[in-house]
């Protein structure tokens, strides 16, 4: 399985599966989606509690912005924004969010237009996601990879939703 710093560029009009051997990797994977991203894109990043979401965030932000940009966790205020220099970045949280209404306020179709939104625990936006998009899902490598009991790494699966990217495929 590839690792980030295998890849000078990274095709997300395919599925793919990457190796993040540690928060670096994730990071590194976050900085490389930077570089191909436009306004009106979607990335939906899934994952158990503490599978690198943020991390990966974090490395979107700072290669859009600058590598001392501070990425706080959107967990409280559910939503940050950030000036990139060809659009804004809105990255969310949504594990908190109580009902999909709550989503609504934060007015993401309006925003959609010169944005692009990055969003931890997606599913939570109900009947209000997104069907263009970008998935990011983080897990755990298989655990009989690791006999002895230590687990460390993750793994990122890319899939292009519904008609990201389309035109260029
Ligand atoms: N590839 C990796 N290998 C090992 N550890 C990692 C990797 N990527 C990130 N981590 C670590 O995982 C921990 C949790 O990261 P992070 O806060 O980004 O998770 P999260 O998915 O956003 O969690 P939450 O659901 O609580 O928002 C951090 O300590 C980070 O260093
Ligand atoms: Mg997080």
């Amino acid at each position: 399985m590839q690792t980030p710093s295998d890849l000078s560029k990274i095709d997300l009009t395919q599925p793919q599966t990457l190796w993040l051997p540690d928060e670096a990797a994730t990071t590194q994977l976050g900085a490389l989606v930077a570089t191909q991203l436009k306004a009106s894109d979607v990335l939906y990043l899934h994952g158990d509690l503490g599978m690198g979401k943020s991390s990966l965030a974090r490395g979107l932000i700072r290669a859009l912005t600058s590598p001392d940009q501070d990425v706080p966790s959107p967990t409280f205020t559910l939503i940050q924004s950030y000036d990139a220099p060809a659009f804004e970045v809105l990255h969310l949280d949504l594990y908190r969010l109580t009902s999909p209404d709550e989503a609504y306020e934060l007015g993401l179709d309006d925003a959609l237009s010169h944005a692009v939104l990055v969003i931890e625990w997606p599913d939570r936006l109900g009947h209000l996601g997104f069907d263009d998009r970008l998935d990011i899902c983080l897990e755990l490598p298989d655990k009989t990879n690791f006999p002895e009991g230590l687990i460390s790494g993750r793994i990122a699966r890319l899939t292009p939703a519904g008609r990201y990217r389309e035109e260029q495929a």
